[in-house]
């Protein structure tokens, strides 16, 4: 294809980037990167740069780059039939077999699959079911839902009201009212160092006793969390965790949501990180995994006993009052049903599991007794490096966040992609599922470099 030198004038002067520094942008104070393709788990650039993809996207080309069997089923799709819509009792054979291998997937007394096109919308989707399915049930005021500090659901209205990270709340008149905060299972920054893991997870189930108490038990409708806190830091959950956060929210008639937006579909070794952690769920968010991110599609699946209630609504009410003109798009179904197939036939669970566990186990031998590595943690196909000024302490840079992003700048340069997390001082890995371990020595050997030079630095 011809050279369009114009593209990085036009990007700066009319693409509205997300999450970006406007202002910076706009001035060409920060770099702009044109990707044109991808293989396996790299991607090319158009100035001829091929980068190693620590993070696989956003944690969401599982499958890796350039996969011809998922291109050809959307081409088929797109061909045969671009869409049509799944309103009242339509469907298309995409989206019904797609909804036959979730189900035959996901844990015990899961039911239905409702169908969006991103981890927010699908969030935005699990609030509306809550209200309702509570509202059914004659308990109108059963409705505030309960998240995470440092948990990440979304950017809309209400998913970033449940989102635990001040930089999605600040100047948005957000969180919503309905949206109560907790304790984060943050056990590296626990406040009392005595503690052990187990005792923290008492606490921070202690803490969302008394915040329900407070609230009042019959106000509150669910909580929701991620298995492994993402955005907020990848931080796995302290032993004994989702036990006891379980053991409250039945006790108050709580529902679960588990939003495996990043979990869903083999990022921990596991085809689902509720099984991984022995979480029941009453809905789990899908998004991301579920298509590698070859076509947008997300979805919400609900369990027996969330549906049964929502068949007694629409008996009561009438149709249900929800649905997006691209729900179960064929598309983004299709995608997903050769995606979810290519998981299988490449073992994409299994090597997630290995491969994730050995890069944890290098990186910790390669960087952990650092002095300005606080901790190294991971799980699964999941890696964080936090940084700290004072180890003993675990005190912050000043300004806090400092070095994340001169080492992921650094480890750039080298041709891997790592992400700095947006709070706190961590450098997050989350590669494609197919990661080999020659990759992840990479990932490790130039994590390791950028880190020192960095720190040489200060
Ligand atoms: C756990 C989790 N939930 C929801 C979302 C939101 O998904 P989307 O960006 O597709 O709206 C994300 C995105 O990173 C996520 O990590």
């Amino acid at each position: 294809m011809l050279r369009n030198d114009l593209l990085e004038q036009w990007d700066r002067e009319h693409f509205f980037h997300p999450s970006t520094h406007l202002a910076q942008f706009a001035r060409g104070e920060m770099p702009n990167r044109i990707v044109t393709g991808g293989e396996g788990v790299f991607i090319e650039d158009r100035d001829g740069n091929r980068l190693l993809d620590g993070f696989a996207g956003l944690y969401c080309v599982n499958i890796g780059y350039g996969r011809q069997e998922v291109a050809e089923a959307i081409a088929a799709q797109a061909r045969e039939l671009a869409y049509y819509h799944s309103y009242v009792g339509h469907g298309t054979e995409a989206s019904i077999t797609l909804s036959k291998m979730i189900i035959d997937r996901a844990p015990a007394n899961m039911s239905r699959v409702y169908y969006g096109l991103g981890g927010s919308d699908a969030n935005e989707t699990n609030v509306k079911l809550v209200w309702y399915y509570n509202n059914v049930l004659g308990r109108p005021e059963k409705k505030k839902i309960i998240s995470r500090w440092r948990g990440y659901h979304g950017s809309g209205l209400m998913t970033g009201s449940l989102t635990g990270l001040g930089l999605f709340h600040k100047q948005f008149d957000l969180p919503l009212p309905q949206v109560v905060h907790t304790e984060a299972p943050y056990y590296y920054r626990r406040k009392d160092d005595a503690m052990s893991e187990e005792e923290f997870s008492d606490h921070c189930a202690a803490e969302l006793d008394a915040l329900i108490e407070r609230e009042g038990p019959e106000t509150v409708a669910a909580f929701i969390g991620e298995p492994v806190l993402g955005t907020g830091g990848i931080v796995p959950p302290p032993a004994g965790y989702w036990e006891k956060i379980q053991a409250v929210l039945k006790k108050h008639d709580v529902l679960l949501i588990a939003d495996e937006v990043v979990t869903g579909f083999g990022r921990l070794g596991t085809m689902f990180g509720s099984a991984h952690y022995g979480i029941e769920p009453d809905i789990i968010t899908i998004a991301k995994g579920l298509t590698s991110a070859y076509a947008p599609l997300s979805g919400s699946i609900v369990s027996e006993k969330l549906w049964s209630v929502l068949e007694q609504g629409t008996d009561t009410f009438g149709a249900i009052g929800h649905g997006w003109t691209y729900s179960a798009h064929p598309i983004g179904a299709a995608a997903a049903v050769a995606n979810l197939k290519l998981i299988d036939e490449m073992g994409l669970v299994a090597n997630a599991g290995n491969v994730g566990a050995y890069l944890n186990a290098k990186m910790t031998e390669a960087v952990g007794d650092h002095p300005n590595v606080g901790e190294v943690r991971g799980e699964g196909m999941l890696c964080a490096v936090e940084l700290v000024a004072d180890k003993a302490n675990r005190t912050f840079f000043e300004p806090a966040g400092k070095l994340g992003p001169v080492v992921v700048a650094a480890m750039l340069k080298r041709g891997v992609i790592a992400r700095a997390m947006p709070e706190g001082d961590i450098i997050g890995f989350a590669p494609p599922l197919c990661l080999s371990e020659d990759e992840a020595d990479t990932i490790v050997k130039v994590t390791k470099e950028a880190v020192e030079e960095a720190c040489a630095a200060l």
